[in-house]
């Protein structure tokens, strides 16, 4: 049975809260107005699909990590004290007892200020809590700097590459991917985890 058949899950969209940030989950329609600059963004689309290429509505809506608050939950990452998204994180329940993130901010203002694993480090606590979670996944070009680090600073390990996976259609560039993941036991026992029950 598909997904659109499903209860929507209520434990995991739930709003949450970071020592700078409200996560804001969203339904559709709201996440593909806070995402509609997305789909013209160089930088974002780069990071996402490896092309600049503008994504038209419909391709958005069919391939983006639209939430359907059943297997892919989205929160919009709004500053306390604004009441503006500067950008959104998702996370999609696949595989095993399994998820992975999908992220982007577009406000400039905000990159290099630590707030993916801020925000990813809540997320995964709440998931791990209250989702059937035991691992987290994540590939990503081995390019994209900043995912890389930012998974390596959550604890995420290195498990494997893709060697010359995909070529990029707008510069003929051949690119590999890096495989991350990281299973319960290690978040637990790492920095990020939250000891006490703040959900
Ligand atoms: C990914 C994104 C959200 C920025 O995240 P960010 O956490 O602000 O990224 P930062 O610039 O702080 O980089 C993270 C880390 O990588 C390091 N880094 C980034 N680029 C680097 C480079 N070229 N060389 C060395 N280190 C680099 C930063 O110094 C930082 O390290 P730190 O944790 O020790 O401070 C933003 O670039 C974005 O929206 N990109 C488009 C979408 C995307 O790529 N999403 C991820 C794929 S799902």
């Amino acid at each position: 049975m598909t997904a659109i058949f499903e209860p929507r899950n209520r434990a995991l969209a739930q709003p949450l809260e970071t020592e700078r940030f409200h996560l804001r989950p969203v339904g559709p329609v709201r996440f593909l107005i806070a995402t509609n600059r997305w789909r013209s963004d160089p930088d974002i689309l780069t990071g996402l699909y490896q092309s600049p290429r503008r994504r038209s509505l419909w391709k958005w809506i069919k391939t983006g990590p639209v939430p359907n608050n059943r297997t892919r939950f989205a929160f919009l990452i709004v500053p306390k004290g604004s009441n503006v998204a500067i950008g959104a994180h998702t996370t999609k329940l696949q595989g095993y007892r399994s998820a992975f993130h999908t992220v982007a901010l577009d406000d400039r203002d905000w990159w290099g200020k630590g707030v993916i694993v801020e925000v990813r480090a809540r997320v995964m606590n709440h998931f791990f809590r209250n989702g059937e979670i035991d691992r987290f996944f994540g590939v990503v070009e081995a390019r994209n700097v900043a995912s890389v680090f930012n998974y390596r600073r959550l604890g995420y390990d290195h498990v494997g590459t893709w060697h010359r996976h995909r070529q990029n259609p707008t510069t003929g560039e051949v690119v590999d991917f890096l495989n991350f993941e990281i299973f319960r036991g290690k978040w637990e026992e790492g920095p990020f985890a939250e000891k006490c029950d703040a959900d």
